[in-house]
């Protein structure tokens, strides 16, 4: 049943190394929802699908790779088809076609008894409303996953313990969900899906109900357990900062269909299309785009011995040290000089896009006079290793990001300034 897809995202790969693989994945709601595919309204739009048909596209041609271990965030508008593509992967919802891998394993293959057993011991969801039992105590929330599975009491309990614990609510095992703020139901969401031990967790949009601030304590949750405990997530979000801040690779969704899939550089650093381009166009690149986004070879003659920092260093604290220093920046890995990154990088990549290039030329010569004033008295600022001029304000807006498979997480080191 599965249909041929018309173009595949370039990061499809296959193989064994990948958790799920997803492969001209449909979804179409309606009684005509089998009438859709393989006619020559498979290429119309939406709203003409509706119209002749009464059907509604919600998932179309999707294909996708999400790899062990890494956040694959879906973000997209309200209706795009997020939760219907979410819940494809599981079955909650049947796909009209297409094939969803998990560890190699057919999911629309398998029994319902063999779905029970993928839920229970594969994934686990967390929801936004959280979707709590109100009349159970917390403990007993948490151990429900393991309840189901047959789990002894001293066993679940134990194990729920340590889960409650984990996520910072030791104390509450006995209060009653009600008895406990947003935030602290969505950590024993967190707790209940983390207590399975799944491989993978499912997130839909947990934290919207949150309000910003917890929302964040939230998110710095995610990226510490998901860290420490090498889950492997896909998380939806319709809020674009949360996607850049937790995805390791971002897909964008679009009326049913991904419009890209990419690291959050990729993602704004060069968005496959204008529409992406206009979601991405609020973003600042500097606390986005690394060092290894702009490393080059050193320009013949060009000085090589600028301060040192590794290729994950957001250019927001790139930016001071170079300030800081009439030679670029030494982007360095290990043991191995990746190249180097000037000033003249990093403006024209914050410019780019936005500015035509006659303005571009303009506006590297104010901001490098701005910052080269900046830096008659902060040098030492700069030389002292740890916290760049703007390093607060940098990780305020990417705190505890492992946001990149580059191994960007915490505090970005800025380097020994020279
Ligand atoms: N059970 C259903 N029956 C019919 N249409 C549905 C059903 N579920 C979803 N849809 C439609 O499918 C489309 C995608 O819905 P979906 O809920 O997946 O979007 P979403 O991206 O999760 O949106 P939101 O951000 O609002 O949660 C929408 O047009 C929606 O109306
Ligand atoms: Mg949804």
């Amino acid at each position: 049943m599965s249909t041929q897809t018309a173009r595949e995202p370039e990061s499809l790969e296959g193989g064994t190394d990948v958790t799920f693989s997803v492969r001209g994945l449909w979804k179409i709601f309606g009684r005509n929802a089998d009438k859709v595919i393989g006619t020559e309204l498979e290429t119309a739009d939406r709203d003409r699908i509706k119209e002749e048909t009464g059907c509604t596209v919600a998932v179309r041609d999707v294909s996708f790779d999400v790899r062990p271990g890494e956040i694959f965030v879906v973000m997209g508008l309200s209706g795009s088809g997020k939760s219907t593509l979410i819940r494809c992967l599981s079955r909650l919802i049947e796909p009209t076609a297409g094939q969803v891998l998990l560890d190699g394993e057919d999911i629309g293959a398998a029994g319902q008894q063999r779905l029970r057993e993928l839920r229970r011991h594969k994934m686990a969801m967390v929801f936004q409303h959280f979707g709590l039992l109100p009349n159970r105590r917390i403990v007993d929330n948490v151990a429900y996953g393991l309840e189901v599975r047959g789990m002894g009491r001293a066993e679940r309990y134990a194990r729920a313990g340590e889960m409650i614990d984990m996520v910072g609510l030791s104390g509450y095992e006995n209060a009653r969900p009600g008895e406990l703020s947003g935030g602290m139901q969505q950590r024993v969401g967190l707790a209940r899906a983390l207590a399975v031990d799944p491989e993978v967790l499912m997130f839909d949009e947990p934290f919207s109900a949150l309000d910003p601030l917890i929302r964040r304590d939230m998110q710095a949750e995610v990226s510490r357990l998901q860290r420490e405990l090498n889950k492997t997530s896909v998380f939806i979000t319709h809020d674009l900062q949360e996607a850049l801040k937790l995805g390791d690779r971002i897909a964008i969704m679009r009326d049913g269909e991904l419009v890209q899939v990419g690291t959050p550089e990729e993602v704004v650093g060069r968005p496959a299309n204008a529409y992406v381009a206009d979601f991405t166009s609020d973003v600042a690149r500097t606390t986005v785009l690394t060092a290894r986004w702009l490393v080059r070879d050193a320009y013949p003659g060009e000085r090589t011995d600028g301060p040192v920092t590794e290729p994950g260093t957001v250019l927001a604290e790139v930016l001071p040290m170079l300030a800081a220093s009439t030679a670029p920046v030494r982007v360095v890995e290990g043991d191995t000089l990746l190249g180097y990154v000037g000033r003249d990088d990093v403006l024209r990549a914050i410019a780019e896009d936005q500015l035509s290039e006659n303005a571009v030329a303009v506006a590297i010569e104010e901001t490098v006079g701005e910052l080269s004033e900046e830096s008659t008295d902060p040098a030492e600022r700069a030389a002292d290793g740890d916290t760049g001029p703007q390093g607060g304000e940098a990780r305020g807006s990417t705190p505890g990001a492992p946001s990149n498979p580059t191994g960007h997480g915490g505090p970005a080191p800025t380097g020994n300034g020279g």
